[in-house]
C-alpha cells in the first residue's frame, strides 16, 4: 500500500505555490537597504560631474566643511592617499572611485559628503567648487576610433587610443568559402540602443565598521554578496573573515546591482574613518545616469543563403560602446559576453564574428540587463536577420525558420560558434505559437487590410539562451570559477532551512527553493525556510544574474537534498532494523521493500538523527553541496506579435502577443509565468518607448522617468502564454532550465519584426529601437531606414 504524498499538495515541483515572500512585501514589511537604521548612523551624498569629459583643475571643499553637521568630505585626492581613488572592475579594467585627474562621463562621482542627515549632505555637495576644463567628447564607437579622437583613458599606461579589445570567434576562412558558394547574400545593419535596467529601488549601502571587533558589516543592494566581499577585501585590503556583506530585500536588480559602485566604496571608507555607520542611498537620477547601462552595440552582418532557404553561413561584426570604464561582469574568456550564442537554434555550418569594444564618454555600459551576458543583442540581431533573409529570399517567415532549426533528433548540437546545445523542440514551439496567433488567417487579413490602406504586421522571434554560467572549466569572473552552492539543515522536528549562494531580487527564490527540497525529500514546502544574501551564513556563491540561479544554485539545492536523503536512508535502515539495500523511497517516506507498510517518514528520520542514530554515525542532518554544472541550460522560446501601424502618425498598436516558452521542468508554473510577463513588458518597452541617449556634448538625454518610460499596466498590452512544450534539461538534476530573462531577450525582435513586416512594401529594412512614432513615420514617408545612433559634433 503506497503512502506517497501528493507532491502538488505539499508544494513540491509543479505546484503554483503562492510566493511566500509576498507575505511581507504586500504588507509593506520588506526590509530594504533604506529601511536599515543603525544607532549613530550618518548619511552620505555624492557630487556628480555635470560634464562628460573635462580636466579637473581644482576642487575646493572648504565651504562644504564649514556647514554644521558635515562630518567628512571625501575627494579623489583624499582617496588617492589611501590608494582608493581607483578600483578594479569585474572586467580586468580600473574605474575611478572619485575622480582625480579628469571626469569621463556625465554623472561621474567627484566628491562625497558625509553628514548628520541627507539634506545637509546634499546641500554641502552643492557648496563644493569644482573647476573643470572641458575636453572634446566621444559618444559612439566610430567617433572613438576616428583620427584625432581624444584618449579618454589617458590614466592607463600604454593606452594609445580608445579601443579596449578586439576579439573574434568562429571560422573566418570557412565562412569566406561558404559566402563564395552562396546564391543570395542578405545584409543587415542595426544599433541596439543603450538601455537602463532601472530597478525600482536604486543602489545603496549602509556600512558599519566596528573598531572594537575590527568587523565591517555592509548592508547593500547587491545581487552577488560574496563577490562584493572578495572585492572589498581586495580594494580595502581588509581580511575577508572580518567582512560581512548582507544583501537584504532587493527591489529589483536586472543586472544593475552586480557591479561594484563608487558609492559602496566611499560609504565603507567613511565608516572606517568616522567609526560610525554611514548610509548612502542613491537618488533616481543618480541611478539612471551613472550606474551601469546595458546594450549600446552596433551590429552588422551578412547571411549566406542557398536559393531554397538553407543558411550556409553567417558573418557578424559588432562594436560595443562600454563607456568610460570597462566594468561589466562577464565570463572572463569572452570579452563581449555570450554574444556568440547567436544563431544557436539554427543549423548553420559555419560562422565568424569580430567584435571591438571601445571607451566613450558615457557611464559604464555592457551590463547584463536581464540577459545572460549580451545574449539579448545576439538574439535581436539573429531574429532581425532571419526576417530580413526570409524577405530577401521571398520565403515565408515561419517556414524559413522551421527549415533551418536544429531538429529534435540532432542534439547534442555544436553551434557555429562552438557552444553545445543539448535539448529542445523548436519546431513544436513554433507550431504552437503559429496556431495560437492564427497565422494563416492573419496573413490573409493582412493582405485584405493592405488593399484598404491599413498596415498590419506579424513578427516572429525565437530565442535560445545559454543560462547557468558556468561550468567552472570555461566560466570565471576575475579568475573566480563560476559554480554555486546550497546548504540544508533539517531540524529534529523535520522542519528545515536552506541557504544558497544566490541572491534573489524578486524572482521568488524563497518559494521555489523550498519546492525543490520538498520534491526531493517530501518535507512540505511550508516547513522549509529559505535564506540568501548574508555572507556570514550563506555558503559561497557567485550570486544571481544571467538567470543562473535555477540552473546552478537550484541544482545545488537538489543535490544537497539528495545528500540528506542518503543519510536519512541509513537512519531509516537503523529504525526499521533492516539493511539499507532493503529500503525503498517514496516521496517523504522510506519503507521495507518486502513489507511496504513498514516504513518511516523523513521527519522520523530527522528526529533519529538527533536522538537515535546508529553507533558510529555522526549526529545531525545537514549538509552542503557545491554544484558545478556540466553545461549551460538552453531554454527555447517563440514569441509572435501582431500589430497595426497607423500610416498617418507612425503610432503602432499591439493586437496580440503569443509566447511559447520551453524552460524544461517548471518548478512553480505561476512564478514562471510572472517571469515571462515581466520580460515581455520590458521587451515591449524597449521596442516601443524606452529612449535614453546622449547629445553631442555627452549629456544624457532621457535621464529621468518622465522621459525614460517604464511601462505600467496601462501601456503594456496583454500577453497569451503557452506552456505545453516541456523539454527537460538532460543534465540538470530536476530537468529545469532558466527562465528569468527569456522574454526580455527574445521579445524585442518580435515587436520590431511585426512593425517592419507591416512596412514590408516600403523597402525599409530597419528602424532602430525604440520604434517611436516619428521614426516609424519617417520610414513610411521617406522610405528609408532610420538610425538611432546618437549624434556627434561635426564642427
Ligand atoms: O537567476 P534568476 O532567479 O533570475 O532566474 P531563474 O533561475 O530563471 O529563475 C527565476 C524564477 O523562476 C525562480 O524563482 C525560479 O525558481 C523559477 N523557475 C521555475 O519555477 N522553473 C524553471 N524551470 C525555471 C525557473
Amino acid at each position: 500500500m503506497s503512502q506517497a504524498l501528493d507532491e502538488i499538495k505539499i508544494g513540491g515541483l509543479g505546484a503554483s505555490r503562492k510566493r511566500v515572500e509576498d507575505n511581507r512585501f504586500i504588507r509593506g514589511k520588506g526590509n530594504y537597504t533604506d529601511d536599515i537604521t543603525l544607532p549613530g548612523m550618518l548619511h552620505m551624498e555624492i557630487l556628480r560631474s555635470p560634464l562628460a569629459h573635462a580636466r579637473i583643475k581644482s576642487i575646493d571643499a572648504s565651504k562644504a566643511w564649514d556647514i554644521p553637521g558635515v562630518r567628512l568630505v571625501l575627494t579623489g585626492e583624499m582617496m588617492a592617499t589611501r590608494n582608493l581613488a581607483w578600483m578594479p572592475t569585474l572586467s580586468y579594467d580600473t574605474q575611478a572611485v572619485l575622480a582625480t585627474d579628469k571626469v569621463r562621463f556625465q554623472g561621474q562621482e567627484v566628491a562625497c559628503v558625509i553628514a548628520d542627515d541627507p539634506y545637509i549632505a546634499k546641500d554641502a555637495c552643492e557648496a563644493i567648487d569644482v573647476d573643470y576644463e572641458p575636453l572634446p567628447v566621444v559618444v559612439n564607437p566610430t567617433q572613438a576610433v576616428a583620427d584625432g579622437a581624444p584618449v579618454i583613458r589617458d590614466d592607463k599606461t600604454g593606452q594609445a587610443g580608445n579601443v579596449i579589445y578586439d576579439w573574434e570567434v568562429g571560422d573566418a576562412e570557412g565562412t569566406e568559402r561558404a559566402f563564395a558558394d552562396a546564391d543570395v547574400i542578405s545584409r543587415l545593419q542595426l544599433h541596439y540602443p543603450r538601455s537602463h535596467p532601472s530597478p525600482i529601488e536604486c543602489c545603496g549601502s549602509v556600512a558599519d565598521f566596528d573598531r572594537a571587533t575590527s568587523k565591517l558589516t555592509v548592508y547593500m543592494t547587491t545581487q552577488a554578496p560574496h563577490i562584493i566581499r572578495a572585492a572589498v577585501a581586495m580594494v580595502a585590503e581588509l581580511p575577508e573573515h572580518m567582512i560581512r556583506i548582507i544583501s537584504p530585500d532587493i527591489g529589483g536588480g536586472f543586472g544593475n546591482k552586480v557591479p561594484v559602485y563608487p558609492g559602496y566604496v566611499c560609504s565603507i571608507l567613511a565608516s572606517i574613518l568616522l567609526e560610525r555607520p554611514v548610509k548612502w542611498i542613491e537618488d533616481k537620477s543618480g541611478n539612471l545616469i551613472s550606474t551601469h547601462f546595458a546594450r549600446d552595440v552596433y551590429l552588422d552582418g551578412e547571411m549566406a543563403l542557398r536559393r531554397d532557404g538553407k543558411i550556409l553561413a553567417v558573418r557578424m561584426r559588432t562594436q560595443a560602446d562600454h563607456g568610460a570604464f570597462f566594468a561589466d561582469a562577464q565570463p572572463s574568456k569572452f570579452k563581449i559576453g555570450l554574444m556568440h550564442s547567436a544563431f544557436a537554434a539554427y543549423d548553420i555550418p559555419v560562422a565568424h564574428m569580430t567584435t571591438r569594444g571601445t571607451y566613450t564618454n558615457k557611464a559604464p555600459g555592457g551590463v547584463a540587463y536581464r540577459c545572460s551576458f549580451r545574449v539579448t543583442e545576439a538574439m535581436f540581431f539573429q531574429e532581425r536577420m532571419m526576417q530580413a533573409a526570409a524577405q530577401d529570399l521571398g520565403l515565408d517567415q515561419a517556414a524559413f525558420r522551421r527549415m533551418n532549426f536544429v531538429r529534435d533528433d540532432d542534439f547534442p548540437h555544436r553551434t557555429p560558434f562552438g557552444f553545445l546545445t543539448d535539448s529542445g523542440q523548436y519546431g513544436k514551439c513554433l507550431d504552437v505559437g503559429l496556431r495560437a496567433i492564427g497565422y494563416e488567417d492573419f496573413r490573409q487579413k493582412q493582405e485584405e487590410a493592405r488593399a484598404r490602406g491599413r498596415l498590419l504586421g506579424l513578427g516572429i522571434s525565437t530565442m535560445t539562451e545559454p543560462l547557468g554560467a558556468g561550468n567552472s572549466r570555461e566560466y570565471d569572473i576575475l579568475g573566480i570559477k563560476m559554480f554555486d552552492s546550497a546548504e540544508l539543515k533539517v531540524h529534529m522536528t523535520g522542519k528545515a532551512i536552506v541557504r544558497t549562494g544566490a541572491r534573489g531580487q524578486g524572482q521568488g527564490h524563497e518559494t521555489t527553493w523550498a519546492q525543490i527540497v520538498s520534491h526531493e525529500l517530501g518535507i512540505p514546502a511550508e516547513d522549509i525556510v529559505v535564506e540568501e544574501g548574508d555572507t556570514d551564513t550563506a555558503p559561497f556563491g557567485m550570486g544571481t544574474y544571467a538567470s543562473r540561479s535555477t540552473p546552478v544554485a537550484g541544482a545545488a539545492v537538489s543535490m544537497v537534498s539528495r545528500k540528506i536523503r542518503a543519510k536519512a536512508r541509513k537512519l531509516a535502515a537503523h529504525l526499521l532494523e533492516v539493511s539499507e539495500e532493503d529500503i525503498e523511497w517514496e516521496l517523504g517516506r522510506f519503507y521495507v521493500r518486502s513489507a511496504p507498510d513498514h516504513g518511516v517518514t523523513i521527519q522520523e528520520c530527522a528526529m533519529a538523527a538527533y536522538s537515535n542514530m546508529p553507533d558510529g554515525m555522526e549526529p545531525g542532518l545537514e549538509n552542503t553541496a557545491y554544484y558545478d554544472p556540466p553545461n549551460l541550460t538552453w531554454p527555447f522560446a517563440v514569441y509572435i506579435v501582431t500589430v497595426e501601424v497607423d500610416p498617418e502618425t507612425g503610432v503602432w498598436d499591439v493586437l496580440n502577443t503569443v509566447a511559447v516558452d520551453d524552460c524544461g521542468v517548471r518548478i512553480n508554473p505561476m512564478i514562471v509565468e510572472g517571469q515571462i510577463m515581466g520580460g515581455l513588458a520590458e521587451a515591449y518597452a524597449m521596442a516601443n518607448m524606452q529612449f535614453i541617449t546622449f547629445d553631442a556634448e555627452g549629456n544624457c538625454v532621457g535621464s529621468n522617468y518622465m522621459d525614460y518610460m517604464l511601462p505600467s499596466a496601462w501601456e503594456t498590452p496583454g500577453f497569451e502564454l503557452h506552456s505545453e512544450v516541456v523539454t527537460p534539461c538532460p543534465h540538470h538534476p530536476i530537468g529545469a532550465k532558466g527562465i528569468g530573462e527569456c522574454a526580455a531577450v527574445g521579445g524585442p525582435a518580435a515587436f520590431v519584426n511585426a512593425v517592419l513586416d507591416a512596412l514590408s512594401q516600403t523597402g525599409v529594412r530597419n528602424i532602430d529601437m525604440p520604434l517611436l512614432p516619428d521614426r516609424v513615420w519617417e520610414a513610411i514617408t521617406q522610405r528609408h531606414d532610420v538610425s538611432g545612433a546618437p549624434p556627434v559634433r561635426t564642427d
